[in-house]
């Protein structure tokens, strides 16, 4: 008989069927009832089996954990709390679980802290809970790349990599086959990198923007979907050193289209995720209604993550200039009971208190804050003319912050004016010759152009409900952490 996934059987509710499920028991109770679940859906078919016609040894071998193979006929469920259920004819153990062994992992069905199962994150897909989060964040990958798909981007595959450092973007690891303890030496005594694999120093790359923004000048809109690295020592719950970026880039777009842009983009992914996971998403949300009530009032989410969710496709985002938030942030009652840690000051970087300020606090809603100072930001976003009441020199760049998430996206407007970039990149200190590349661009035909990276799980973050980064990528890797 062929096999019927879970999912579609509980759809189905054809009663009469006979049908054959395979999956990982739940729970058997009272020597009778199966919980079984394949992945298809969190939720579990009940089976239920004829314990006095069954060989015992068979039945003492249904525990929790194990994979079956289940037979028999679809029944109106007798019980609350499900539809149908199976009346099961025939069992067939498809991989034991000895219980002993089974007590001493996650899997035994009590309630165990993430840090415990991330500890063992090899099984941990096995819960409810992972099994959801991972679900969603399929949903959330298959959502961005149909919504560029169905708007005409295409999907570039930039390197990862790379021999140039010019992004400085974050600190990067080092990609060489050269023997550590033996390296080939130069004249002057430092390693000969020229021996190197490639003939030249390597990294990994740090983001795929500075290619993506070579195919938008021919291809117009263009993104990329790829894992990034980099090696920051930030033990935090938002950071990783390998991580998943979303880039678009787009000819002739301005930072306005830019904005726009993105929260179009960050609205569909919300709402691909409503419209495909419903039962997972109630299932977080209640979970996460749950937690909060045993926190203090402060540390708990100002709305449920549903609600999040329906917030993001229903409002439109604040937009405000760095100068502005600057103002804002220096009028507020942290900023004058002093209760800031770092300066807020016109030409510092805005620190993660600063921005969950102007978040959580001020707006209580997603903002976009544009028109930075150039100074501390990267040498490729375009210049903006001078403003009034603005005191330095300002780039078009963007970054997007979110409740309880920080920043999730950082963009720009490019800098298309040749002799501009050139320039930058001399006061940046850049090797013109690592990145002529880059600059030939300006030169053929150049145009205004726009683009923004989306950390890909900070996003899973937000449709999962999901507190720390490392609980919604399957194998976090993080400051001396590479185990699996
Ligand atoms: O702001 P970032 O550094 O921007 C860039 O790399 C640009 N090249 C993007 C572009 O304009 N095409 O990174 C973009 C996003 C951040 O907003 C954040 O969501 C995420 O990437 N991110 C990280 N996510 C997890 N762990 C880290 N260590 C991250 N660093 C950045
Ligand atoms: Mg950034």
């Amino acid at each position: 008989m062929k096999r019927i996934e879970i999912k579609q059987l509980l759809a189905d509710e054809n009663v009469g069927a006979e049908v054959n499920v395979k999956g990982w028991v739940k729970a058997f109770r009272q020597n009778r009832f199966i919980q079984l679940n394949d992945g298809s859906t969190i939720n579990n078919i009940q089976a239920v089996v004829d314990t006095e016609n069954t060989d015992e040894a068979l039945v003492k071998r249904i525990t929790v954990a194990s994979a079956v193979s289940i037979t028999g006929k679809v029944v109106a469920s007798q019980g609350s709390g499900q539809k149908i259920e199976i009346e099961v004819s025939n069992v067939e153990i498809l991989g034991d679980a000895d219980p002993e062994e089974v007590s001493k992992t996650i899997m035994q069905p009590k309630k165990h802290s993430l840090e415990l199962l991330r500890e063992q994150a090899h099984l941990r897909f096995r819960t409810n809970l992972f099994g959801a989060v991972f679900r969603i964040r399929h949903a959330t990958a298959y959502a961005i790349h149909k919504y560029f798909n169905d708007k005409g981007y295409y999907y570039i595959h930039t390197p990862i990599v790379t021999g140039s450092d010019a992004e400085g973007a974050g600190e990067m690891f080092r990609v060489s086959t050269l023997d550590p303890q033996n390296p080939p030496k130069n004249e002057e005594g430092g390693v000969d990198w020229s021996e190197d694999f490639f003939g030249k120093e390597t990294n990994l790359t740090v983001s795929g923007q500075l290619e993506a923004e070579l195919a938008a000048m021919a291809l117009g809109k263009v993104y990329t979907f790829g894992p990034t690295f980099r090696a920051e020592n930030s033990n935090t719950a938002r950071h990783l050193a390998e991580f998943w970026m979303i880039e678009p880039e787009v000819a002739f777009n301005d930072i306005i289209d830019n904005m726009d842009l993105a929260e179009d983009f960050l609205s569909y992914i919300c709402k691909h995720v409503m419209e495909h996971n419903a039962d997972d998403l109630a299932f977080l949300n209640e979970r996460e209604i749950k937690e909060d009530s045993q926190k203090p009032t402060a540390e708990r989410n100002s709305m449920p993550l549903i609600d999040r969710l329906n917030f993001v496709i229903d409002n439109d985002f604040e937009r405000v200039t760095y100068t502005d938030a600057i103002n804002i942030l220096q009028n507020s009652k942290p900023y004058k009971k002093k209760k800031f840690k770092y300066p807020v000051e016109w030409g510092s970087d805005l620190q993660s208190e600063h921005e969950r300020f102007l978040v959580e606090k001020h707006f209580k809603k997603p903002v976009i804050i544009i028109d930075y100072p150039a100074s501390f930001k990267a040498f490729y976003m375009r210049l903006n003319e001078p403003k009034e009441g603005v005191p330095g020199d300002t780039v078009a760049a963007m970054d997007i912050l979110f409740p309880g998430i920080g920043e999730i996206i950082g963009g720009s407007q490019r800098e298309e004016r040749y002799d501009v970039l050139k320039q930058k990149v001399e006061e940046f200190g850049i090797d013109e010759e690592e990145l002529w590349w880059y600059l030939e661009t300006r030169k053929f035909g150049t145009a205004p152009h726009a683009g923004f990276g989306l950390g890909f799980e900070r996003m899973v973050m937000f449709t999962t409900g999901m507190s720390n980064i490392r609980d919604v990528i399957p194998f976090p890797r993080t400051p001396k952490k590479a185990e699996f």
